[in-house]
């Protein structure tokens, strides 16, 4: 995984909306589910949008506050 991976995602989200953050890391649609956790034991975590903003989605899976970036990846 590179450095870069790790970083958090800056994403622009609408409120109201539902989003699936990939928990896996084997997405190829970064920070979000696209199915390819099928197989391991990992599920995406949804969460809704409460308003329009940008957010950041962790990278590198480690976070203890999903799908949020909690500063874990600076410990990699
Ligand atoms: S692809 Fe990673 S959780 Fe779905």
């Amino acid at each position: 995984m590179s450095e870069d991976k790790n970083k958090p995602n800056a994403v622009a989200v609408e409120a109201g909306k539902e989003y699936y953050w990939c928990s896996c890391g084997l997405s190829n649609n970064q920070p979000f589910c696209d199915g390819s956790h099928k197989g391991t034991e990992k599920e995406p975590v949804a969460f809704t949008a409460e308003k329009s903003e940008t957010v950041y989605l962790c990278g590198c899976k480690k976070t203890g506050s999903q799908p949020f970036c909690d500063g874990s990846h600076e410990q990699l």
